[in-house]
This record gives C-alpha cells, sequence and structure tokens, in this order.
C-alpha cells in the first residue's frame, strides 16, 4: 500500500490494500473496478458530508491551513516535540458536530483535555457567548505557544485559557478549585481516559445537565477488530466500563474516529 495514504477506517486501509493485492495478482479487470468503486462510494460518503456541511471559520480554516503545513517532522526528529500529525486536528465534520451541540446545550463553560493546534478550542468557543470560556489543557509548551498565536487571530480566540502540564494534574487543580464544566471534551492521553473520567465523576466536575464527549473512542478500528487490536485495548476497556455503568447513558457516534458522548440517565430519561 502506497505508505502516504491513510485512512483511519480499516475499512478504507483494507480496500486499498486489496487494491494493490488485485493489481499485483492481475486480477479481472472487473473485480478491480468493482473494488475502485467500494473505495469510491466509502470516501465519497466522507466528502458528501463535508460538502453538505456548513464550512469552516476563516479562523477554523486558518488554523487547519497552518496545522498541514507545519514542519512536524523536522521539529520531531530535532527532538522538538514527540511525533504529531496533522490529522490530530479534529477537522471540519467532527467541528461542526462540537460545534452544533456547545449551541444545542447553551453551554457556557467547557473543558478540552487535549488542545493541539487550537482547531477545536476555536471552534468551541465560535459557539460559546461573549462571557464563555473554554479551558484547554495541554502538555507540550511547543504546542501551547504555537496554538496561543494562531488562537489571537480570532476575535473569538480570547475565550480560550491554555492551561499547561500534564492534564492529570491541571484536572486536579480544577477540581480543587471546585470547577464544573457544561462540556468536557477528552482528546489526550488515551491510556490515561479512565483516569480523567473519574476525576470527573469523582469531584463532581460535570455541569448538572453536563456532557462528556471522548474523541477516538473507535481508535482506527482497533477496539472492534479484536484480531488487530494492537492499541486499541485501553480505549475498548474504557468504553466497556462506560457501557456498564447503570447510571450513565451513551452514544458512540461513528464520525471521524469515533465520538463517545456520555450524559447521566437523569438527564436523558424524560418524566412520566
Ligand atoms: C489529538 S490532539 C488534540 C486535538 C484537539 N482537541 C483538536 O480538536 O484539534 C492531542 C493533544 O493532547 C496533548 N496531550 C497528550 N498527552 C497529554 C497529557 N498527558 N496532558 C495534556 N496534554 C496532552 C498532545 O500534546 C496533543 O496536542
Amino acid at each position: 500500500m502506497n505508505s502516504e495514504k491513510y485512512h483511519m477506517d480499516p475499512t478504507v486501509r483494507n480496500l486499498w490494500q486489496l487494491e494493490d493485492l488485485a493489481k499485483e495478482h492481475a486480477v479481472p479487470e472487473v473485480v478491480q473496478k468493482q473494488i475502485k468503486r467500494c473505495l469510491h462510494s466509502f470516501l465519497a460518503r466522507d466528502e458528501y458530508c463535508e460538502n453538505m456541511s456548513s464550512p469552516a471559520s476563516q479562523g477554523v480554516r486558518y488554523i487547519m491551513e497552518q496545522t498541514s503545513c507545519h514542519p512536524w517532522s523536522k521539529l520531531s526528529k530535532e527532538g522538538t516535540i514527540p511525533f504529531m500529525h496533522p490529522m490530530m486536528v479534529s477537522g471540519k465534520l467532527e467541528g461542526n458536530f462540537l460545534k452544533t451541540l456547545v449551541s444545542m446545550s447553551n453551554s457556557k463553560k467547557v473543558l478540552e483535555v487535549g488542545l493541539f493546534t487550537g482547531c477545536g478550542a476555536l471552534t468551541i468557543a465560535e459557539a460559546l457567548p461573549v462571557d464563555g470560556t473554554v479551558v484547554s489543557c495541554e502538555i507540550l509548551p511547543y504546542i501551547q505557544d504555537l496554538a496561543r498565536s494562531y488562537l489571537d487571530q480570532s476575535p473569538h480566540g480570547k475565550k480560550v485559557i491554555i492551561r499547561g502540564g500534564p492534564a492529570l494534574e491541571t484536572m486536579r487543580k480544577l477540581a480543587r478549585d471546585g470547577e464544573q464544566f457544561d462540556i468536557i471534551f477528552l482528546d489526550a492521553n488515551k491510556d490515561d481516559y479512565l483516569s480523567y473520567f473519574k476525576i470527573i465523576m469523582d469531584n463532581n466536575m460535570l455541569s448538572p445537565r453536563g456532557t462528556i464527549l471522548i474523541d477516538n473512542a473507535l481508535f482506527q478500528g482497533s477496539p472492534y477488530l479484536r484480531d488487530e487490536m494492537k492499541f486499541g485495548q485501553t480505549t475498548h476497556e474504557f468504553n466497556e466500563f462506560i457501557s456498564k455503568n447503570q447510571d450513565l447513558y451513551q452514544v458512540l457516534v461513528p464520525i471521524r474516529d469515533g465520538l463517545l458522548m456520555i450524559r447521566r440517565n437523569e438527564d436523558v430519561e424524560g418524566a412520566i
């Protein structure tokens, strides 16, 4: 498979491999065409969803453009930062989804765990009222400065408060200060998701009627493709832990790399 091609969905990755194999083994043209059709129907759906969704704002587009041309490989080779990839941004479709959720819930305070270049934080900030805030945790000083410089290009950027350091420490501090959030978006170190979740619940950090959003809940297919599960074990364990909790209501939405939405049962079930 061409190493430049990458997709988060394993179906697409497997079809690309099948396409290469079919060529290599001179499989009849009619089969090769059908493989192409399958691939196209899958990729065209993503593209159609993006095209039929509202455009990202100028500020968010600017961050996406800057992120995609930033010299990530060079910086990681030099040792300035660990390996990072432009695909780490939440992107347009998931961004529109987040913005819709934030505006629907009339949220005022949002916690984002994992800032990267500020794409998600700015998208959320754009849906907040003038006195709304997004507190965003980021471990890497280089990334904190880069994101700040991008966020400052937008009038909504001032609603984003960057908290440096490991998210677990920042969250414990926020909990000690009695902070509560209407939406909490977890998008940092996947192995820490359970610890993040426990800090939130044990310290009542989720506002009444609040929602927790967990990004990468499908972790590139690993949690459900057990035979290919190399790095998705903790994600699967976390998803299962949540699904067994009788006090919570959850839905795993297959948008981008999977978004698990969690609410308290009492906030979802209607009265009789
Ligand atoms: C997937 S990116 C976040 C993308 C961002 N939420 C968006 O929507 O564009 C994950 C970020 O979390 C940061 N991160 C990873 N481990 C962390 C930790 N333990 N504490 C704080 N930030 C962390 C990484 O440096 C990276 O910038």
